[in-house]
């Protein structure tokens, strides 16, 4: 991607958002929270690139997808007033065909084209797709990472003000850990949402998301902002929860040797 076209997305994004603030100028909360998300995600995203050494467009590229991955949940929040896909609209999909009826294309190729929407399109899916475009692999994986990364970072900081029930109004902030949750994620170090009814809980499937970074730089941003122990520090500390977590430690190492440098 050209500088120019980096400049475009950055200030197409602006004026699109912008489009779904009040008569004074303001986003509701909500959505601003999904703004300042993607602009992390977008920073995120570049900032694992350039560990990877990635070409300057390449950088570029991935920042664009950074920042436009969550397009889609502006329309969803103002249609459908949540951010549950499952009670309204995959937000992958709602963004991918957004960008592709409302995005200034201009002189963007085909190619680069189909990489962003690929990649906006995925962001969200449980697995990405066998059949993905091996162009747009790269850019669908960096953008998940990128993601994951910064909603590490945004439970963190509505847990620390006291507030994850404005986050996350579905779940109990004191409920237990839940043994069906624990025996899935010992089984399978995954975990499906359907089983999650408390904090804990969303926390311990955040954990396991560790097991789906992609590059080695992710882990390490993992590990330099504290995220694996600052969970842990709030999961119960039985045995049996103990054991779980190593396991699951010993797992996250493994998926990190196991990834190119
Ligand atoms: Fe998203």
């Amino acid at each position: 991607m050209k500088i120019a076209q980096l400049i475009t997305t950055r200030r197409w994004f602006e004026s699109y958002v912008g489009g779904f603030a009040d008569e004074s100028g303001k986003l509701v909360p909500l959505m601003r929270v999904k703004k300042e998300h993607s602009l992390r995600v977008e920073t995120n995203v570049a900032s694992i690139a350039r560990s990877l050494h990635w070409e300057d467009a390449r950088i570029r590229l991935a920042d664009a997808v950074g920042l436009l991955h969550d397009v889609g949940r502006f329309g969803q929040f103002r249609d459908y007033g949540t951010y549950y896909d499952g009670d309204s609209i995959d937000h992958g999909d709602a963004g991918a065909e957004t960008l592709a009826g409302a995005f200034p294309w201009g002189d963007v190729d085909a190619p680069v084209r189909g990489i962003i929407l690929d990649a906006v399109r995925h962001h969200n899916k449980k697995t990405l797709p066998s059949d993905l475009a091996p162009g747009s692999q790269p850019f669908a994986r960096i953008v998940r990472d990128g993601d994951k990364l910064d909603v590490y970072q945004l439970v963190q900081g509505y847990v620390r003000e006291g507030r994850i029930a404005d986050l996350l109004p579905r779940i109990r902030a004191d409920g237990p850990l839940s043994p069906a949750l624990c025996d899935e994620v010992r089984a399978n170090g995954a975990a499906s949402y359907a089983s999650v009814r408390s904090l804990v809980d969303f926390l311990l499937v955040q954990l396991t998301w560790a097991l789906d970074l992609n590059y080695s730089p992710s882990f390490d941003m993992l590990r330099e902002r504290g995220y694996v122990e600052w969970i842990e520090g709030r999961l119960p500390r039985d045995g049996e929860t103990r054991s779980l977590l190593k396991d699951l430690e010993e797992r996250i190492r493994r998926r990190r040797t196991s990834l190119p440098e």
